[in-house]
């Protein structure tokens, strides 16, 4: 894959571009990629001077806007080539207190984007998904779930000639705000770490993974793919371990809304579901037999009622690979 010439000379959208995935996006794509223009779309003003500052690059624009008013998005997106869809209100607690906030931002900010993409004749769209959009059990993941579902019919629904949207779903991020390790790093200096059940395991991935995989959707998408990487799974109760020698846990249980296990694919996708080296692919469900051809590639069926959940995947992080990426770690 040549992701210099999939962005070269290109204008690029980042919706939610102050966040974690759209600083570390940015770095990588300023490095790699002679692009034409990025415009880094969200609401708070001071996140977006500190990119300005900490970036320095002319070819950014930076737009103030909210994914919930449809004219800015609209605006933002005049012009551009390829969005990546990555503002949501992410916090589980945060969208059970205020359900409405989060079906807003999540559901009518994507059909805002996805309806701005179409008018705008954009050519590409990658939205960022999560392991709690499979069946979910808490707001948030309901919401994304339910992102995640207009951009694949967006394909169907518009019938669009020139603009094609999929979707990129993926587990904790290391490092990103509010996450699991820069929660421990936090609890370091106090008696216990706060760990909610000793079974509880999640699945891990690097900024760096994640924003390849979202450069292997832009080469690899026809449009209305769920994209997936394969990434290790990690128990809850070692990172703290792994943080600080004799590490003192106390459980504190489950908290509303959370699940023992994530999953990425459940037993009902497995029917759609198509297995690669380094990641699987989910395809749309409207396909008929000859499309779905084009699509699979040379991709394996997974077997029926075949899952991908964090307590049944295959691989699992090493102790020293954890304790360098901790190391190693820079908060954004
Ligand atoms: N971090 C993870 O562990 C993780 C895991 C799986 C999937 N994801 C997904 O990846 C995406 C990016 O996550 P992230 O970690 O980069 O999140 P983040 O650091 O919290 O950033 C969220 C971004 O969205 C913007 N935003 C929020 N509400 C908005 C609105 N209504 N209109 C416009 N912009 C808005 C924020 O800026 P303002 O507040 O200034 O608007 C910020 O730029 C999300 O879709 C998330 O669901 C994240």
């Amino acid at each position: 894959m040549n992701i210099k010439n999939i962005f070269k000379n290109k204008t690029i959208l980042i919706t939610g571009g102050t966040g974690s995935f759209g600083n570390s996006f940015t770095k990588i794509l300023l490095k790699k990629c002679k692009i034409r223009k990025l415009i880094i779309f969200s609401r708070d003003e001071m996140k977006q001077w500190f990119m300005k500052e900490k970036f320095n690059d002319k070819k950014i624009k930076f737009m103030i806007g909210d994914v919930r008013d449809e004219d800015s998005v609209i605006n933002a997106s005049r012009n551009v080539d390829f969005i990546i869809h990555a503002a949501a209100t992410k916090i589980v607690p945060t969208a059970e207190i205020n359900p409405i906030e989060c079906i807003k931002t999540n559901i009518l900010g994507a059909q805002n984007v996805i309806k701005a993409a179409n008018l705008n004749k954009v050519k590409k769209i990658v939205a960022l998904s999560t392991d709690k959009a499979c069946n979910p059990i808490n707001l948030y993941g309901a919401t994304k779930l339910a992102s995640d579902k207009l951009f694949i019919a967006a394909n169907n629904f518009y019938s669009s000639k020139f603009t094609k949207f999929s979707v990129v779903r993926y587990g904790n991020v290391i490092g990103s705000r509010g996450s699991l390790i820069p929660f421990f790093l936090e609890k370091k200096k106090e008696k216990f770490f706060p760990v909610t059940h000793s079974d509880m395991t999640r699945f891990l991935i690097t900024l760096d993974q994640g924003i390849d995989l979202v450069f292997f959707a832009f080469n690899d998408m026809i449009g209305g793919e769920l994209y997936i990487s394969k990434i290790p799974s990690v128990y809850i109760k070692d990172i703290p371990k792994i943080i600080k020698k004799n590490a003192k846990i106390k459980y504190i249980g489950i908290r509303p809304g959370e699940k023992l296990h994530e999953k990425m694919i459940s037993e009902d996708d497995s029917l759609f579901t198509y297995e690669y080296k380094n990641y699987f692919k989910i395809l749309p469900s409207f396909l008929n037999d000859s499309e779905r051809k084009k699509y699979i590639k040379r991709g394996k069926k997974v077997r029926k009622g075949f899952s991908y959940s964090s307590d049944n995947n295959k691989e699992w992080i090493s102790k020293n690979k954890l304790l360098n990426y901790i190391n190693k770690i820079e908060i954004i």
